[in-house]
């Protein structure tokens, strides 16, 4: 059924507007966006999708086909952080963090996440620029797309109460459809870079081990606390500011555990760096090898890994990949592997059979084509 007729069974009226937002894959740029590194994520082909009815009042009512059944009810004069069910606050924060003075009445919306949920391809970011961007339509607000990932932001470090970065926000909403975004995360200035990987006989395949991860418990907070304290220390605003080489100079004044996060967030700066000139130079080997290191980075210095992720990265490689990772916050969700063409049956099913082997949930497999950011679908 489409996502009006869905509207239309529970509210009873069609809907006037239909916004769709994108997941996200990063490739390369792990943890550096509270670091202001720079991060070259690109959308990926599954949205969330929002149909909005508006109000004569000031009532909001959500409801969403991942929650069958139930509704929830707010209101935009009296938004609270922390209001409602946790999957509705990533819907109520976008109103709450862009305030009662800009949206002046109501709404009746309906959410279909066809991003799958928990497998760190930014399902929550997607649902909120799906929110952020069709409210700004609604309104002609004519805010930019980084002032709505900024929106977002805040609604999720503050009303949803994860302190994310600005990444998956920013491509969510900024994304263009066969580019990876290369996004600055101090000032949100961008360049689209060309990423069409088919040409060259390449695809980047996603591997959702299902083992699902949420940011709202410790591990996230922590990791970021530690690089902040690093900076502190080391007395910059954010680890972009200090040279590989100066760091390794102040080493001693870090503990063993402060230092092994920062040494992630600044090695992982300049891998991105190296990233960008290795997919100018299509040196796909090259860009491997950087995908690689930043997952061993990932799992031995900021551990964030889990062995259903390191399990699908190794046998990856194993089997002819050229790289492989783990993705986004860690603890869980999906891992790439960049892989010829014509490998992808075979290293599926060398996953697959080593999951069985040990033990874990059957993985889930889609190549990832870089796509359209948030957009309007349907207007009435
Ligand atoms: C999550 C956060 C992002 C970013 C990544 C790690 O996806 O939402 O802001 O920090 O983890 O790179």
């Amino acid at each position: 059924m489409e996502i009006s007729e869905k509207f239309n069974e529970v509210f009873g009226y069609s809907p006037e507007l239909i916004s769709a937002a994108p997941g996200r894959v990063n490739l390369i740029g792990e943890h550096v966006d509270y670091n202001g590194g720079d991060v070259l994520p690109f959308a990926i082909s599954q949205n969330s999708l929002a149909a909005f009815g508006a109000r004569s009042d000031s009532k909001i009512r959500i409801a969403s086909q991942q929650k069958p059944g139930e509704i929830i009810q707010g209101d935009i004069h009296i938004l609270t952080p922390l209001y409602g069910q946790l999957w509705s606050r990533y819907v109520l924060g976008v109103f709450w963090a862009l305030g009662d003075s800009r949206v002046t009445n109501g709404f009746d919306i309906y959410i279909d996440s066809q991003v799958p949920i928990g497998a760190g391809l930014s399902s929550s970011a997607a649902l909120e620029s799906s929110i952020a961007y069709a409210l700004n339509h609604f309104f002609h607000w004519n805010l930019s797309l980084p002032e709505l990932a900024r929106f977002c932001q805040k609604a999720e470090n503050d009303f949803v109460g994860v302190p994310c970065g600005i990444m998956d926000q920013a491509v969510s909403l900024m994304a263009e459809e066969g580019a990876a975004l290369l996004l600055d995360t101090r000032t949100l200035a961008s360049t689209h870079i060309p990423f069409d990987l088919s040409k060259d006989g390449l695809e980047l395949l996603v591997i959702d081990t299902q083992v699902h991860h949420d940011l709202i418990d410790g591990g996230y907070a922590e990791r970021r606390n530690s690089c902040e304290k690093a900076a502190e220390i080391l007395g910059v605003k954010t680890l972009r500011e200090i040279s590989a080489e100066d760091f390794e100079r102040r080493k001693s004044e870090l503990d063993k555990t402060t230092y092994l996060r920062a040494h992630h967030a600044i090695t992982e700066i300049v891998r991105t760096e190296l990233a960008v000139q290795a997919l100018g130079n299509k040196d796909y080997v090259a860009l491997g090898n950087l995908l690689t290191q930043t997952h061993i980075s990932l799992r031995d210095e900021f551990t964030v890994s889990c062995p259903e992720l390191n399990c699908a990265v190794d046998v990856a490689i194993a089997h002819g990949a050229l790289g492989a990772r783990m993705i986004g916050g860690g603890y869980g969700g999906s891992a790439i592997a960049l892989i010829q063409a014509g490998e992808r049956v075979s290293i599926e099913g060398e996953i697959s059979t080593a999951f069985r082997d040990q033990g874990f949930i059957e993985p889930r497999f889609f190549a990832a084509l870089p796509s359209a950011g948030a957009r309007i679908i349907e207007q009435r």
